[in-house]
């Protein structure tokens, strides 16, 4: 399972790729606007500086409802990086963009996913990768990693290749649950990916190597 980062914080972004085990980055219009990211410009800069910090696929998502403002704004964020992948929100004229770009070789990402049915959309629709929101079905009580166990098994049956990128991750057991239900991707911010590092027992288990280690220094 690939792990990306869902952040436009660059410090955040640089520590997770210093860990290395990144292998991208997702953003979104409230993300970019967190770090008070504004205008055409600024937010150009800021994925040019985010796709050459990390080696690998750097998700920007479009602000445009219809399908050729889909589809121009796109192509301008294309542009930027090669590494850039278009994020296409899932609406009808969204799934018509994402087949335009799928034909003329521009990868996607097709994001605010939140049932089978819009996945099967996404994939037919020829979306690299697709965005199921785990934490945000969890808040509306229903179960974010059965619905990426439910995608993995029709992508399988059916023999999509489109990739199920994980995200709104909220917690390190999310990321265990989405690796255990077949996710090829987890987006998250960087305190999950973080907390995958801890336990009590191998913090007491250092803590005796290390006092351990003074007796025979
Ligand atoms: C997906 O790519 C989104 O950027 C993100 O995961 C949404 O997460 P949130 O529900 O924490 O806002």
């Amino acid at each position: 399972m690939k792990f990306f980062i869902d952040t436009a914080d660059l410090a955040q972004i640089k520590e997770a790729n210093d860990l290395g085990i990144l292998d991208g980055v997702t953003t979104n219009p409230s993300l970019m606007a967190k770090v008070g990211i504004k205008g055409d410009e600024a937010v150009t800069n800021h994925y040019r500086t985010i796709a050459e910090l990390v080696d690998g696929d750097v998700s920007a998502e479009v602000v445009s409802t219809t399908f050729n403002e889909i589809v121009e704004e796109g192509k301008k964020l294309h542009a930027i990086h090669p590494n850039i992948v278009v994020k296409v929100p899932m609406i009808k004229d969204g799934i018509k963009a994402l087949k335009w770009f799928s034909d003329n070789g521009i990868k996607t990402n097709c994001t605010l996913v939140f049932s089978a049915g819009q996945a099967i959309l996404a994939a037919k629709a020829g979306a690299n990768y697709v965005s199921p929101f785990i934490g945000r079905i969890d808040d509306s009580n229903w179960d974010g990693v059965e619905l990426i166990a439910q995608i993995a098994q029709i992508y399988s049956v059916q023999g999509y290749e489109t990739e199920i990128l994980a995200a709104s991750i909220r917690s390190p057991l999310h990321i265990v649950k989405c690796a255990e239900a077949g996710a090829d991707v987890v987006t998250s911010p960087l305190e999950p990916i973080l907390g995958l590092l801890k336990h009590p027992l191998t913090d007491i288990g250092l803590a005796k190597f290390l006092a351990d280690a003074k007796s025979f220094k």
